[in-house]
């Protein structure tokens, strides 16, 4: 069945006929995107190249290209090049921020309840005490909470996911950059599931996020992006040589450079396929989901309808598995999703859930391939 035509369907097919045909129907793009041909053949170029060069002059001839990704890069969480640093995932930007900021033991970090709990580890691993930040019924920071907590008992910084692994609902992150600018306390954004899916330009002081999802680059890759008054707080272990930025001291010297250079090139597929119409696909995409996903079968969706994410969880009937449901849906029906436990934010979830989503290729047929299944 065809299905009503979602917005954009121009992008869709684009982006669908960049890449190589899915096995099956890829819904997962919250865990792992698809990459595109270019990307692909990018990063086997510079393999490539590491064999013929040297990888250490193949990484010299890439510097320019690399230089141009944090541009961009910066560019779409509002920093310049000189903020940005690539790392080796978003989990890596976390600890490579607090092992330089080096905050004293026992400063107090705000998190939502929700948030994904290997960062709430980490902040924890830093020795640092991590208290829940005011939300609604849905886990959204509640700002007028977030307000009184800022005037009245400010933590030394806030950490803000904008969009959790568990959940596709997005947090009033540009709200909450305003409230802790005047409040002078540093906001850092996991941008892990944003960036590429909403608007991260919002004036956070830190944004990490990693490639291999909105953005669909290699897997391997992450970023770091602070603004030079936090940087200032940052003492790496070494200072960057004189000729580039000091908080380029952060950046992994060893790493998959040809991951970089494919996530460069997916930065670019995404900047000309226009932002602002890329996310409004995907909230169609998300819309599409819940409207068809609801109810079926006694599944439960978790967002409200019009969320403005591509990702939509489900809540499972009575006696069904998700593990053993999403091990089915793969194997019997090619349809990839994500089965997601209340460990992954236990401060918030109360059971397991299905995680669906899809990227800019995926249809309405799509959707009801997978409802039929479940
Ligand atoms: C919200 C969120 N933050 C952080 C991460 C960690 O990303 P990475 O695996 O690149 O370290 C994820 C990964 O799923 C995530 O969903």
């Amino acid at each position: 069945m065809l299905g009503p035509a979602l917005v954009h369907e121009d992008l869709g097919a684009s982006w669908r006929s960049a890449r190589p045909r899915p096995a099956g129907r890829h819904l997962d793009s919250a865990a792992c995107s698809r990459q595109s041909h270019r990307v692909l053949e990018a990063v086997a170029h510079h393999a490539r190249h590491e064999a013929e060069l040297g990888g250490y002059v193949a990484e010299a001839t890439a510097e320019d290209l690399l230089q141009q990704g944090r541009s961009v890069i910066g560019g779409l969480v509002g920093m310049a090049a000189a903020d940005v640093v690539f790392v080796e995932s978003a989990q890596a930007a976390l600890v490579t921020l607090l092992a330089a900021w080096g905050l004293p033991a026992g400063a107090r970090v705000a998190c939502l309840p929700g948030e994904y709990a290997p960062n709430a580890a980490q902040l924890r691993a830093a020795g640092l005490g991590v208290e829940p930040l005011p939300v609604d019924g849905l886990g959204c920071a509640d700002l007028e909470g977030v307000a009184r907590l800022l005037a009245t008992d400010p933590p030394r910084l806030v950490h803000l996911t904008h969009i959790g692994s568990h959940r596709g609902v997005v947090q009033p992150a540009a709200e909450m950059a305003s409230l802790c600018r005047a409040a002078g306390v540093p906001l850092v954004l996991d941008a892990a599931q944003s960036l590429a899916h909403v608007d991260t330009d919002v004036g956070a002081d830190v944004v990490y996020s990693t490639s291999r999802k909105w953005l669909a680059g290699p897997r391997g890759v992450g970023l770091l992006c602070v603004r030079p008054a936090v940087a200032a707080e940052l003492t790496p272990v070494l200072p960057a040589p004189d000729d580039v930025p000091p908080l380029r001291a952060l950046e992994s010297g060893e790493a998959h450079v040809a991951g970089r250079v494919g996530l460069v090139l997916a930065v670019g597929e995404h900047v000309a396929a226009g932002p602002a119409r890329v996310r409004e696909r995907l909230a169609a995409l998300g819309r599409a989901a819940r409207e068809v996903l609801e109810g079926t079968a006694g599944w439960r969706v978790v967002e409200p309808l019009d969320a403005p994410t591509a990702t939509t969880t489900l809540r499972p009937p009575n006696g069904v598995d998700v593990v053993t449901t999403r091990a089915r849906l793969l194997t019997e029906h090619g349809i990839v999703t994500t089965a997601i436990g209340p460990q992954r934010a236990p401060g918030e979830m109360t059971g397991p859930v299905l995680r669906v989503s899809p990227h800019l290729d995926a249809t309405f047929d799509d959707l009801e391939a997978l409802a039929t299944a479940l």
